[in-house]
């Protein structure tokens, strides 16, 4: 290699560093961007208010593939908390999920209660289901989302992963009606919450989609959990609980 050569190379690996580097604070301001594309926005990066909608128990073919058609239209991230029987056979959707920019989590293998568990009952739950993601997705980190909400100390001590719960539930599986629970996620959702629902229910799909175009009227950005942690500036820890992340608690 000449000088000229040694130059380029150079260049090019303190680009390819800087890049590594600034990823992780660029990209999801450039996720978040993206959804609003055709609308004008006066700033470069937006201030929120921001949402994460989060979806439990799928994937289930008929109704979580009608709700990632929805949420593509409308250019929105949402986050998956996936059960292992249900990724066994829908390989296709986990991957299509990933591919059009929402973020899958943990659910258990069977929907299991953690807190019931031993330690070995845990891991074959969580670390089952953790490496069949892996399998289809390659190596990451995936946050968990126990079912029922249910953690105690020893569930966070083995968790290996940010357990996420939620701060608006409209209880979409006790009731099917789809414009109670989007009234229900609409007039509570403030900046920062994490709204939960089941993409197994045709309802449900309706509430959601509902809910994305009435709070997107309203001036609000719907983004994955991961994306809100970086928007505000947080570093998800392992074992540590997360119900919503307002905006000031940085
Ligand atoms: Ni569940």
């Amino acid at each position: 290699m000449d000088r000229t050569g040694e130059k380029i190379a150079a260049v090019v690996l303190a680009a390819v560093l800087l890049g590594t580097l600034f990823m992780g604070t660029v990209l999801p301001y450039q996720a978040v961007r993206r959804q609003r594309d055709s609308a004008p926005v006066s700033g470069s990066v937006p201030q929120g208010p921001f949402v994460a909608l989060t979806f439990d128990d799928g994937p289930r073919t008929e109704t979580t593939v009608r709700l990632l058609d929805g949420l593509a239209q409308r250019g929105v991230h949402a986050t998956f908390f996936v059960l292992g029987v249900q990724v066994e056979g829908r390989e296709d959707i986990i991957r299509r999920m990933d591919a059009e920019g929402h973020q899958i989590g943990l659910h258990t293998a069977h929907h299991a209660k953690l807190t019931g568990l031993t330690a070995e009952g845990f891991y074959e739950e969580v670390d089952s289901l953790r490496t069949t993601l892996m399998d289809i997705l390659g190596e990451r980190h995936f946050m968990l989302r126990p079912p029922y909400g249910m953690v105690n100390p020893s569930v966070q001590q083995w968790a290996g992963a940010p357990i996420i719960l939620w701060s608006v539930d409209p209880q979409d599986w006790s009731d099917r009606d789809s414009a109670r629970q989007a009234e229900h996620l609409v007039s509570r959702a403030r900046d920062g919450d994490i709204l939960l629902l089941h993409d197994i229910y045709d309802s449900s799909v309706d509430a959601a989609l509902e809910t994305v175009d009435r709070l997107r009227e309203q001036g609000f950005w719907f983004v994955t959990v991961e994306e809100l942690f970086a928007l505000r500036g947080i570093k998800p820890e392992d074992g540590t609980i997360y119900r919503c992340l307002p905006p000031g608690n940085a």
